[in-house]
Formats: C-alpha cells, sequence, structure tokens
C-alpha cells in the first residue's frame, strides 16, 4: 500500500521537475528574432513545410532539425530528407542566401533533399562558422566553387552522388582541418590534385566514381585551349600523386571507378600507416603494386580488383598486423607463385591473373581462383594464354607442371634484371636530380640543428616531414621553453600529473640512468602504465637529445618503434618525455631471466626462436628507418638496450634521442660536397662523426647485436669499439660459409638447439658477419637483412635456380668484379631475396679477401677461391 503511493508520489516529482527543466529551457534557449526572420526566409526560398518549421513554434524548441546553443543561436540544421509543399515542388532552387545572418552555424545537412543547381558562391564566403557540410544526393550542379575554402573550420564535406563537373580546384587544399572528404559518384574530372596531400587531418577521401584522370582532362576537348592551359601545379606523369604520402591519417582510400592509369608511386603507402580500406577497383592503373601496402598494420579491405597491375606476390608472411578480411586482386596480371602473404587474408579473389604452380595450404579453402595459370582448380586459363604471357614478361612457364619445363638459359631473367637494374639506376639519378633541386629544402635535421641561425625558407606550422622544422620554433630558450611546435604530439601533461604517476620519481620507479635521461615506470591516472624519462637540461651537455626525440616522434609512427604517449615541456631545465611501458623491458633484461621452476639453477635465457624473431623486429625498425622514412634515418644508437620488448616479444625500438637523418642521403662523397655547397647552410657543419650517421653504421651495430643474440654474451653491442674488435677477432674465425659445424663453439651454451635450427644460428652469424663488414659499402641494406632473416635457411642452403643465376653473373663479369655486380643489384628493389643474399655473399667475400678480420692467412686464400662455390650455396 505505502508503496504504491510513494511510487505515485515519486512520479509526480518527476512530472513536475520534466515540468521546471522545458519552462527553464524556455527561458534560456527562446532564439533571437533574427535568426527566426533569416530560418523563415530559407523556408520560403527552399520550400519547406509549416509542419516541420511552423511559424508559431520557437526554432530552438520544436523545430524539426533545428539546434540552438544556450544563447539560442541555430547551430545545427538537418534538413535530410525533408519533403517539400507542393509549391515548392514546382521551382526547387539551390537558394540558401539567408543562412548568411546564421552566425554560429556548425552544422547544415541537407542530404538526400534536392537542391537543383550549383553550390552558392555566397557559401564559401559567408558560412565561415560551418564545420559540417553534407550534400550528399542533393541533384546538385555545376562545379565546386573555389570559394569554398573559405569554409576554413570544415571538418566534413561530402558533396557525393550528385552531377558536379569540373575540377576539384586547388584551393580546397586550405581546409586544413578536413577529415572527411568525399566527392565521390559526380563528374569531377581532372588530375587529382597533388595539393591534397596537404590536408594532414585528412582520415577518409572517397573520389570514387568520377570522371579524374591521369591526363588532361578529354572535356577540354579541342586542342587549341591545350596551349592556354595552366599545367605547373600538376602533377602529369602520376596518376595518383606522390604527395598524397603525406596523408598520415589517412584510414580510408577510394579512388575506385575513375579512369586514372599508369603507376602507383612506390612511396605512396610509406606513411600511411594507419589505412585500413583501399579500394582502387577498376581504375587502369598498371606497373608494380607498391609493396609496402601488404603490410600496413590496420588494413581491413584491400581492393584491386579490374587493374592491370602486374609483379609477383611477396613471400612473406606480417609478422604484425591483424588479419584483413578481403583481398580482391581480381582481373589483374599478377603472376609467379601463390605466396606467403595471402595468409594474411580471410577473404581472397584471385580470379583472372596470372598465377602459376600449385595451390598452397595457406590460401583460404574457399579462394577464388579461376582463370589463372594454377595446377590443380578447375576453369584455368589455356596454355597458349600462359605461356606466351610468361614468355612476354621474360619468365619461363611451368605448363602446368605437366612436362618438365624447358631447358631455357637463363639469360631472359638475368636480361630482365639488367633492365631492372638499368630502371633503378635511371630512377636513381632523376631522384639524385630532384633532391637537387629540393635540396634547400630538405638538409638533413642534424645538420640543421646545429646552425642554429641559418635561416628557414619553409612556411611555418606545417611541416610534412620532410623539412627541417622551422629553427626558430624548436628552440625552446626563445619560448619560455615551450616548443610551440610538439603540441600536437602525444599528451601534454602537468609536472604534477607525472610526478604523480612516477611516485615523485622515487628509487622504487627508477628503472635506470641513461645518457639521454633517467628513467622512470609510472601509472597514469587512466591506469596506463608508461615510462617517463627525465631530462635534466642543466646536467646534459646539449639539450639536442630531447628535441631529436619529439621531432622524430612527430613525424614517425611504426609498429616497430615504441609509441610515443606524451610530454611535458613547461619546466624549464627538466623536460619529460613519456612513452608505452613495455612489458618485457628491453633485450638485456629479458635474455637471461630467473624462472620460477626449482628443478635447475633457475636461470632461463630465452630460446631460439624468440631469439630469431626479436633479430627480425629489431630488423624490421631498422629497415622501416632506412629505406620508408624519406630521407633516411639513422639511428645511432643500435644496441641491446634500445631493442625493448612487449609482452609478446615484440621488438619496438626505442632510444632515439641519436636519431637523424642520413648525412647526405649516404651518396657518395662528391656529390655530397656539391649538395652541401648548394645549401649555403650546411656548409661549415661538420658533424662530430660522420662515419655514424650513415645507414652502414646502424647495420654495423645490429651485426653485434645477432652476435649477443648467438653467443648469449651480453654486453657485445655497448662495449667501447677496441674491446668489440677483441672479441670479434675470437668469434669470426668460427663463422664459416662451408661449415655449420664451427658455430657450436661460440653458441650460448644455454641453448638448446637441433640440427634444423643449428642452420638458422649458422644463417644468423653469416647475416652479422657480412653486417661487420670493416668497409661500409659492403655492409648489406636492412631491407636485404630483414629478407635474409625471415628466410635464414635461404641463406645457408642450396637452391638450384638462384645459383644458376648467381653463375651466370659470375661467370659474365669475372669473379673479381662480382662484388660490384653485387652492389649494383643490392640497388635493384624489384628482386630483394635475390639481390638480398648475393649481397651478404658479396660481403663474407670481401671479408675474406680483406682477410684482416679472420687472421689466418692460409684460410685466408682458400676463402677467395671458395667463395665462388659459395654461390652454388645459397
Ligand atoms: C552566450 O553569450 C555569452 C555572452 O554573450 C557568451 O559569453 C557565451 O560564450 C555564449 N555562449 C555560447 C555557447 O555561445
Ligand atoms: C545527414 O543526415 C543523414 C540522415 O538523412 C545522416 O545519415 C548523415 O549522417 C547526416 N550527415 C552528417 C554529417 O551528420
Ligand atoms: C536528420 O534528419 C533526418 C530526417 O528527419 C533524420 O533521419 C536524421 O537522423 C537526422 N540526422 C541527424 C544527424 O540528426
Ligand atoms: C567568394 O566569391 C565572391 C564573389 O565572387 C567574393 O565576393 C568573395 O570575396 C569570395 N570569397 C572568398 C573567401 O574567396
Ligand atoms: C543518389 O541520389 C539520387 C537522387 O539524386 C537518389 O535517388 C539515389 O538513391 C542516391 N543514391 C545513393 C546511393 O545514395
Ligand atoms: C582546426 O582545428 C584545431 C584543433 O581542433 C583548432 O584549434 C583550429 O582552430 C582549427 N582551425 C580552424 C581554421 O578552425
Ligand atoms: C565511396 O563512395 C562510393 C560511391 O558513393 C560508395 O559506394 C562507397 O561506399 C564509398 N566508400 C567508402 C569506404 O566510404
Ligand atoms: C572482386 O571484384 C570483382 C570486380 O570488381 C567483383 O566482381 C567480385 O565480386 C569481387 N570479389 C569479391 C570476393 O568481393
Ligand atoms: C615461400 O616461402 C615458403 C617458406 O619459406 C616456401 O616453402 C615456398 O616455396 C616459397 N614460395 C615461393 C613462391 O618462393
Ligand atoms: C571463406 O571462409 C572464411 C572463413 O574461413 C569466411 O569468413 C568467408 O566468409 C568465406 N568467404 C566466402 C566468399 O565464402
Amino acid at each position: 500500500m505505502t508503496d504504491q503511493k510513494k511510487t505515485i508520489l515519486q512520479l509526480f516529482f518527476f512530472f513536475l521537475l520534466l515540468l521546471l527543466e522545458s519552462t527553464l529551457e524556455q527561458q534560456t534557449s527562446s532564439s533571437s528574432p533574427v535568426e527566426k526572420s533569416a530560418l523563415l526566409v530559407l523556408r520560403s526560398s527552399l520550400g519547406l513545410r509549416g509542419r516541420d518549421w511552423p511559424v508559431k513554434g520557437d526554432p530552438c524548441l520544436n523545430w524539426n532539425g533545428v539546434r540552438c546553443d544556450q544563447n539560442g543561436s541555430v547551430t545545427h540544421i538537418n534538413i535530410s530528407r525533408f519533403r517539400r509543399t507542393r509549391v515548392g515542388n514546382q521551382n526547387p532552387q539551390f537558394s540558401v542566401d539567408s543562412l548568411v545572418s546564421l552566425t554560429r552555424l556548425a552544422s547544415f545537412n541537407a542530404s538526400r533533399f534536392s537542391l537543383p543547381g550549383p553550390i552558392p558562391v555566397l557559401l564559401g564566403s559567408s558560412l565561415l562558422t560551418l564545420r559540417v557540410l553534407d550534400l550528399s544526393s542533393c541533384s546538385i550542379t555545376g562545379t565546386i566553387p573555389a570559394n569554398l575554402s573559405g569554409l576554413s573550420r570544415l571538418t566534413f564535406l561530402d558533396l557525393s552522388n550528385n552531377s558536379i563537373q569540373g575540377n576539384i580546384p586547388l584551393s580546397l587544399t586550405s581546409l586544413q582541418n578536413l577529415s572527411f572528404l568525399d566527392l565521390s559518384s559526380n563528374s569531377v574530372d581532372g588530375l587529382i590534385p597533388a595539393s591534397i596531400g596537404a590536408l594532414s587531418k585528412l582520415q577518409r577521401l572517397n573520389l570514387s566514381h568520377n570522371a579524374l584522370s591521369s591526363s588532361i582532362p578529354p572535356s577540354l576537348g579541342d586542342m587549341s585551349a591545350l596551349v592556354e592551359l595552366d599545367l605547373s601545379f600538376n602533377d602529369l606523369s602520376g596518376s595518383v600523386p606522390s604527395e598524397l604520402k603525406e596523408l598520415r591519417n589517412l584510414q580510408t582510400l577510394v579512388v575506385a571507378g575513375n579512369r586514372l592509369s599508369g603507376s602507383l608511386p612506390t612511396d605512396l603507402f610509406s606513411f600511411m600507416s594507419k589505412l585500413q580500406i583501399v579500394d582502387f577497383r577498376g581504375c587502369g592503373f598498371t606497373a608494380v603494386l607498391p609493396s609496402t601496402l601488404w603490410s600496413l598494420p590496420d588494413l581491413k579491405i584491400l581492393d584491386l580488383s579490374g587493374n592491370q597491375f602486374s609483379n609477383e606476390l611477396p613471400n612473406t608472411t606480417v609478422s604484425f598486423g591483424s588479419t584483413v578480411s578481403l583481398l580482391n586482386m581480381s582481373e589483374n596480371m599478377f603472376y609467379g607463385n601463390l605466396a606467403l602473404i595471402l595468409r594474411r587474408f580471410r577473404v581472397v579473389d584471385l580470379t583472372r591473373n596470372y598465377f602459376q604452380g600449385k595451390v598452397p595450404d595457406f590460401v583460404p579453402i574457399n579462394a577464388s581462383l579461376s582463370n589463372n595459370c594454377l595446377q590443380g582448380p578447375t576453369s584455368q586459363r589455356g596454355l597458349s594464354d600462359c605461356s606466351s604471357f610468361y614468355s612476354s614478361k621474360g619468365l619461363s612457364f611451368d605448363n602446368f607442371g605437366q612436362q618438365p619445363a624447358q631447358e631455357k638459359k637463363p639469360e631472359s631473367p638475368w636480361l630482365s634484371h639488367r633492365i631492372k637494374v638499368i630502371i633503378a639506376a635511371v630512377g636513381g639519378s632523376i631522384l639524385v636530380m630532384l633532391v637537387l633541386i629540393l635540396l634547400p629544402i630538405t638538409v638533413n635535421f642534424c645538420v640543421r640543428r646545429r646552425n642554429r641561425s641559418s635561416t628557414s625558407t619553409r612556411p611555418r606550422g606545417r611541416h610534412n616531414g620532410v623539412g627541417p622544422l622551422p629553427p626558430d620554433e624548436t628552440l625552446p630558450s626563445e619560448r619560455g621553453g615551450v616548443s610551440v611546435n610538439y603540441a600536437s604530439l602525444g599528451t601534454s601533461f602537468t609536472y604534477q600529473q607525472l610526478l604523480n604517476a612516477t611516485k615523485e620519481f622515487g628509487d622504487a620507479n627508477l628503472i635506470k640512468k641513461g645518457r639521454s635521461g633517467d628513467l622512470f615506470k609510472g601509472v597514469l591516472e587512466t591506469g596506463v602504465q608508461v615510462v617517463v624519462k627525465r631530462i635534466n637540461l642543466e646536467l646534459m651537455k646539449s639539450n639536442e637529445a630531447y628535441l631529436t626525440e619529439l621531432d622524430f616522434f612527430s613525424r614517425f609512427a611504426h609498429p616497430r618503434v615504441v609509441p610515443f604517449v606524451g610530454k611535458c615541456l613547461k619546466n624549464t631545465t627538466q623536460k619529460l618525455l613519456v612513452y608505452k611501458y613495455m612489458m618485457n623491458r628491453d633485450l638485456p633484461s629479458s635474455l637471461f631471466y630467473k624462472s620460477s621452476s626449482l628443478v635447475d639453477d633457475g636461470l632461463k635465457s630465452l630460446d631460439w626462436i624468440t631469439r630469431l624473431k626479436i633479430a627480425l623486429g629489431a630488423a624490421e625498425g631498422l629497415s622501416y628507418l632506412h629505406h620508408d622514412c624519406s630521407p633516411s634515418i639513422v639511428h645511432r644508437d643500435v644496441q641491446a638496450s634500445s631493442i625493448l620488448l612487449d609482452d609478446k616479444f615484440e621488438v619496438r625500438l626505442g632510444s632515439f634521442s641519436k636519431a637523424c637523418h642520413q648525412e647526405n642521403n649516404g651518396r657518395p662523397k662528391k656529390i655530397a660536397r656539391l649538395l652541401s655547397r648548394l645549401s649555403q647552410s650546411s656548409q661549415e657543419s661538420v658533424p662530430d662523426s660522420p662515419a655514424t650517421a650513415t645507414c652502414a653504421y646502424d647495420v654495423y651495430c645490429f651485426g653485434k647485436i645477432l652476435l649477443e643474440l648467438i653467443t648469449g654474451k651480453i654486453g657485445i653491442s655497448s662495449c667501447e669499439e677496441p674491446q668489440f674488435k677483441k672479441i670479434l677477432t675470437e668469434i669470426i674465425p668460427h663463422i664459416s660459409s662451408q661449415d655449420k659445424e664451427p658455430i657450436t663453439n661460440i653458441l650460448d651454451q644455454s641453448l638448446l638447439v637441433d640440427e634444423d635450427l643449428l642452420e638458422e644460428v649458422w644463417a644468423m652469424a653469416i647475416v652479422a658477419r657480412s653486417c661487420l663488414n670493416p668497409k661500409p659499402t659492403r655492409r648489406p641494406l636492412m631491407r636485404h637483412v630483414v629478407q635474409a632473416l625471415e628466410n635464414p635457411l635461404r641463406v645457408v642452403r642450396e637452391d638450384s635456380s638462384e645459383s644458376e643465376r648467381f653463375r651466370t653473373i659470375g661467370s659474365s663479369r669475372g669473379s673479381s668484379s662480382s662484388g660490384r655486380v653485387f652492389g649494383s643489384w643490392r640497388q635493384s628493389i624489384s628482386d630483394p631475396v635475390a639481390a638480398g643474399t648475393s649481397s651478404l655473399l658479396s660481403q663474407a667475400e670481401g671479408l675474406a679477401r680483406s682477410g684482416g678480420m679472420t687472421g689466418s692467412s692460409t684460410r685466408g686464400s682458400s676463402r677467395g677461391a671458395s667463395s665462388r662455390r659459395s654461390m652454388k650455396d645459397v
């Protein structure tokens, strides 16, 4: 009884409250008369119904689709899917002039409301507060007004499914805050403007189903007009301008159904590490698909169907990154064997390509494979189709495995390699020329740091990852200790927050005292475990190091690089950098660990599989820095303690306080000098030790880490050079290219390895030895090291086709110069595995010839001769 009374009472008060609230609301937010009359004008110019926007009502309270702020100013208008009055339907027009009076309007959504006619120029010049503009499916005609660039706050622009024509105006790129741009399903033509690459916050870009092309728009029709064309801003050679690679936040890239053609820039995806959806369906792209696409960590959908991409698939697995739900490669000209990369995809459509060979069991069971040249699946292409395709590529076709392949001389693959080398050379020289032109912009940041006085020609406030930061913005002393440029990098913590997180930098939280600062473990308020680096500027010789790190993290992020969480730069003498905490700390602290087992003495060491995984992970990280960053980044502090390990022993590189761009991009000295003369600023700057600012130096240090993993001798990678030389002379004689047994002499005694694993150890040792070549130019490139470690057995086992090829080169050039031939092979990006292993061989050879390291002259001479034999062993 009393319960019932209670509920009734409660209900009564509830309604009373509601009533009170609504009257209060009425008081605070009824719309201003000016805005209401503007809306009424809009209502009649668009022919909206009185039912949606009643004259008697208050727009802020009971008009459909209208929202206001507390002061009664209209902020949102949503007339999406509205119906018009009968009169309004008779003469619908895109007339929204009265919107001008709404000075707080942030969002205008007219999706699926017919607005026939061109976008009014007025829109761009007056609705300056607009952040969201959705005009999809509005029957809009005409061109995109250049004036739209006036909407500088815009974050969302959807013009899809209209009848818009003409070019994408270059001025659109002044919409710096745009994160969503959809121009799909229109008749937009012309080129994709390179300057779209400047929209650095863009997350979704949909340009699909238009008439975009890689040449002059056909709509220009007669040729006389062409003379007048100003093409200076356009990139006629590329279908998708290479500048788009700067869209580092992009998650969706859809250009399907355009008249694009030509090849994609090879570095297009280098920085787009957040890409999830890539749709290039039916664009007529040709040539080689950029290989970085395969390893994008967040990829979900990859649709390449209906193009003319033509290359082999990489035979690698991706050791990080999620499973991709869809791969559609149908209707292209991909060829070669089905490769390991397919393992990453759940649904695979490979129809209408030229794949050959057997179907390995990692290919999904329901993959669509018809119309290829495969052995086994039904409805494949005919023999003549397949063999003529392969011979046009200069390759031999396996004849469905029916007859033994004809004894073809390996001339054609060699020839095609030669062509590739030439192409690479030509490409390289074009690159050099480009660099010459761009040099004033792209001097490396180490150098620039030392020349604080030098002036920068770059505009402020926007950096695209290649140029140095404008020096004045990085100078904390001039800015009261706050370097404005890094404001958006990670979270900005207060000093107090980090003090709390690290228990006031207590000794219990101290992880270690490092050269660039002390590391403390901490827990943020959110519960996230972090590592805080405290840099005391008064104790440091220079304050370069932390700026270098900030600089690095503001430009680059990669699954192999330790995640940067934030910083606190307010304090003038103490700078704090915050990173994600790595469960397994770093290599030195993980290699050996106390086990809880009481059976043995309680000390355990990482097993071989994990060590190989760590080696590969570290190599991948360095390869990213060397080859995927442009210009190349040299870590300069590669040692075991820089190799951080997460809970799954995945490598995340840390210690970036010495990182810098490779001096002179590793080009030969002469060009370097010429270049430095061109850039007046770097003339007098001689780096403290130029040898360490090269990728080859990182490779050398990486070699030490491999030795550390093999021998289990902690400290090899961090000891002084003279001491290391001594260790090396003891180790090197046990690394033989011919025989794996000697390896057991130096192998970590705590490792249990069987015959098979010993071959991997042996391979890693050979890789280590070539990395440690005294001659920097003879060390392998990091990406080749990655390939060697991915397939360690290939380094030491025989592979008949490969050795055939090597022998041909050896005999055609003479073995004495094979180092040079391999050297140029290393430039060839198209056959990295072969090039990689061959260069490793040449390292081994070079080492044997230089003799010094091995110390044994009796074996030294026989090695030179046997190096030819060792080619067969690859
Ligand atoms: C409302 O008006 C007051 C005074 O004009 C201003 O301070 C406040 O920022 C306004 N609020 C909003 C949400 O615009
Ligand atoms: C506009 O309204 C439609 C509903 O008709 C909605 O689907 C769409 O997401 C809205 N656009 C924006 C940007 O909110
Ligand atoms: C806009 O209005 C339409 C139709 O009234 C409605 O379906 C939609 O949810 C609204 N969209 C937003 C974002 O409010
Ligand atoms: C847009 O164009 C109109 C008329 O052509 C002009 O008056 C206005 O200044 C332009 N606004 C911007 C932002 O370019
Ligand atoms: C495109 O717009 C038309 C009206 O102009 C509409 O009928 C159609 O449903 C829209 N298509 C999509 C996919 O939104
Ligand atoms: C762009 O966004 C940032 C951060 O959200 C904001 O501070 C800035 O004012 C915006 N720029 C414009 C032109 O609205
Ligand atoms: C891109 O636009 C097309 C056509 O409007 C649409 O079908 C497709 O769903 C869009 N893709 C994404 C990922 O938004
Ligand atoms: C792949 O693309 C083709 C053509 O674009 C299409 O017909 C086919 O259905 C797609 N396959 C899958 C599995 O989506
Ligand atoms: C790819 O690698 C696997 C394992 O390393 C090997 O078995 C296979 O033969 C390779 N396939 C090709 C096409 O090279
Ligand atoms: C293929 O099999 C996978 C699971 O193995 C499933 O997720 C997917 O939907 C299947 N695809 C098709 C096209 O049946």
